[in-house]
């Protein structure tokens, strides 16, 4: 029977927006827990959970351990967005078709839910459960702050503030984009992957994988700021040249963009085939999707 990523992703899309509405408190005080809810839930592709999801699958992995990983690294992602939108960073007004967290309640709000989301996510994956084993939740932790930190996202967010204006030589922007973006998507690869038992040939491919499709997924987010619409993305589009920050566009021009996107597609599939495991449809097709969005 084919493979339809439709179908396969409904049902783990369903598991993840329930629990994301579960574990996301409304209680935390003075509206923290409304603008905590506000970030995460109703939006977002969800992409981060899939490759989590699709990867835990690809291994046979713990599946209590592989949706609360998903959410972890979802709640990360969430609370990156919230702090990149700031009035001190990227000053976006629209995210995920609503207005940013800081307009809606507050900047000191704003910056105390992305706080909280961070360290919910840790809590997630460290839950008093003997269902997911000792060494399992601390490979998760591990994986998951390597990648949000110094030498991942907050690092690559530093960069690309200390970039503005600037031209970056191909390889330093190659590096920003893979700590600001692909540190996390690669570490939602490799999460998946450590919630199972994988060999180590596996672990080698995902991870190429994984790095390859990180950085697919800025370059094209680069592409789609000067190519979609405001309302099709749920963001500001031509922020980065009315910003003045420094891209695979700014750098390469469309076409060769995109080219590279497919490049970097290419290089996915190929470690994608050297894992060996059984079935890798699910993270193929995910990988072309990246290269393919609309939005
Ligand atoms: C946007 O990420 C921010 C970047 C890392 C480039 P997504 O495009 O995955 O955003 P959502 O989660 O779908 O809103
Ligand atoms: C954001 O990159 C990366 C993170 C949030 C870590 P961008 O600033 O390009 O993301 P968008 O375009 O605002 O979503
Ligand atoms: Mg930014
Ligand atoms: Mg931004
Ligand atoms: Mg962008």
């Amino acid at each position: 029977m084919s493979f339809q990523l439709k179908e396969w992703s409904s049902e783990r899309l369903e598991q993840v927006e329930q629990a994301l509405s579960a574990w996301v408190p409304s209680d935390a005080p003075a509206r923290l827990g409304d603008a905590m809810r506000y970030a995460v839930l109703d939006g977002g592709k969800r992409l981060r959970p899939l490759l989590v999801l699709g990867a835990s699958d690809a291994v046979g992995g713990n599946g209590g351990a592989a949706l609360r990983a998903a959410c972890a690294v979802e709640l990360i992602h969430a609370y990156s967005l919230v702090h990149d939108d700031l009035p001190c960073m990227d000053n976006d007004v629209l995210r995920r078709g609503k207005p940013t967290v800081h307009v809606a309640f507050g900047e000191a709000t704003a910056l105390l839910a992305g706080d909280a989301l961070q360290a919910l996510a840790f809590q997630l994956l460290a839950p008093d459960d003997a269902r997911i084993p000792d060494r399992t939740q601390a490979r998760l932790c591990r994986l998951l702050a390597l990648a949000a930190g110094g030498a991942g996202m907050a690092g690559g967010q530093a960069i690309d503030l200390a970039a503005v204006g600037k031209s970056l030589t191909e390889d330093e922007l190659r590096h920003m984009h893979r700590l600001k973006t692909g540190a996390l998507l690669q570490a939602s690869v490799m999460m998946g992957a450590a919630c199972g038992e994988a060999p180590a040939q596996a672990l080698a491919g995902l991870e190429g994988y994984g790095r390859a499709l990180g950085l697919a997924f800025q370059v094209v987010d680069d592409i789609l700021d000067v190519t979609a619409d405001s309302a099709t993305l749920g963001k500001t589009a031509g922020k980065d040249a009315a910003q003045d920050k420094p891209t695979y566009v700014s750098m390469l021009g469309l076409d060769r963009a995109r080219a590279y996107a497919a490049e970097l597609l290419e290089q996915a599939r190929a470690a994608l085939a050297t894992t060996g495991l059984a079935d890798t449809r699910a993270l193929l097709e995910l990988a072309e999707t990246v290269v393919h969005r609309e939005n």
